[in-house]
């Protein structure tokens, strides 16, 4: 079979195509243009059939496990696809893992470090209760995050561009350092006793909620990662379709009655509106996915993310 490889521009990629077998997968595709470009590895490249000029039709993205012959619409003897260089790529547990230690490692420092000095504070920080704990918390909280990354979530992509490290870094450990500064600072106040242990209870146990709706998601898919998307199920999963996210911001609620500081309950909404864009998206996949009709289940009703609200 021929393939021909493209630029979205339409100029060919590689002069006079790629000759494959008949039965060559994506993937085979993906490391014979590796091969020619040497630049290009498998997970920089993203393969799509053409559409129409004008079209404002998706492209199909071609999947690496299947074979090309799937896309030929009936002709065994020539494809064309349409290539786009993706850009360096990291792997997903690398991406994870450095948005994570950056939080993890920039807490302590103003728990522990004399930094207020830098402010213009002159006098020795006395640590309240509230700021041990809130540390602890923390940093539990992100070292959780880390070993669930290597050890708990089975992705269903390995890479992701660089230039996301960049960004996530950036949200992170900006926030990070922001509610630590204001949370550690000398001239905090914390909140009653009682306050502070509500606060922290119940955020640990949404913690531990959380790890669990993790196991959950984890036990959807093979260990290599296969199995696509199922319809979660088990514990909060049967009336909330997000409740890993639920349960990550409530445990940030939790924090945050315990805390009380500006900076945390900052985090805590642009935090859960990330989550609600993603879990919105997340819902419509599902409910695409398990539509009912040609032998496919339907996806149970559920709320998003926040119920009663969403
Ligand atoms: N504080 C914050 O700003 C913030 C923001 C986001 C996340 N978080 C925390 O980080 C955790 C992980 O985040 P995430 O966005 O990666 O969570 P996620 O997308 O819900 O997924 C966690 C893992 O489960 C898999 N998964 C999800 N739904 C599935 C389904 N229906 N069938 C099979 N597998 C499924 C995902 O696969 P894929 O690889 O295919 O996605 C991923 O590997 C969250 O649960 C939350 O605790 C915090």
């Amino acid at each position: 079979m021929k393939v021909l490889v493209v630029t979205r521009s339409g100029k060919e990629l590689i002069k006079g195509g790629l000759e494959l077998t008949d039965s060559a997968t994506v993937a085979d595709l993906q490391e014979a243009i590796h091969k020619r470009t040497r630049k290009y590895y498998p997970s920089r490249q993203r393969l799509t059939l053409p559409v129409q000029p004008g079209s404002k039709e998706r492209p199909t993205v071609l999947h690496y496990k299947k074979n090309l012959s799937e896309y030929t619409n009936g002709s065994t003897s020539e494809l064309t696809v349409v290539f786009k260089d993706l850009g360096p790529q990291v792997k997903y547990s690398t991406l994870f893992f450095f948005e994570y230690l950056g939080p993890l490692l920039l807490y302590p420092i103003f728990y522990y470090f004399p930094v207020y000095k830098y402010f213009g504070y002159k006098e020795e920080r006395v640590s309240h209760p509230a700021q041990t704990y809130a540390m602890y918390y923390w940093c539990f909280h992100y070292f959780k995050r880390i070993m669930e990354t290597f050890f708990v979530h089975r992705f269903s992509h390995a890479t992701s561009p660089i230039s996301n490290v960049f960004r996530n870094c950036a949200y992170y450990w900006s926030f990070g350092a922001f509610i630590a500064y204001f949370l550690n600072h000398p001239l905090y106040t914390p909140v009653s006793d009682l306050q502070m242990n509500i606060g922290f209870g119940f955020g640990i146990v949404c913690q531990v909620a959380n790890f669990y709706c993790h196991l959950l998601l984890r036990n959807l898919r093979s260990p290599s990662g296969n199995g696509g998307y199922q319809i979660p199920r088990g514990f909060l999963f049967n009336i909330v379709t997000c409740a890993n996210y639920t349960t990550e911001i409530y445990q940030w609620l939790g924090f945050n009655i315990a805390t009380q500081t500006v900076a945390g309950y900052v985090f805590m909404i642009v935090a859960a509106s990330i989550m609600t864009n993603w879990a919105l998206g997340k819902h419509r996949r599902l409910k695409k996915l398990f539509d009912g009709k040609e032998g496919r289940p339907k996806y149970p009703r559920r709320w998003v993310i926040l119920p009663p609200f969403l």
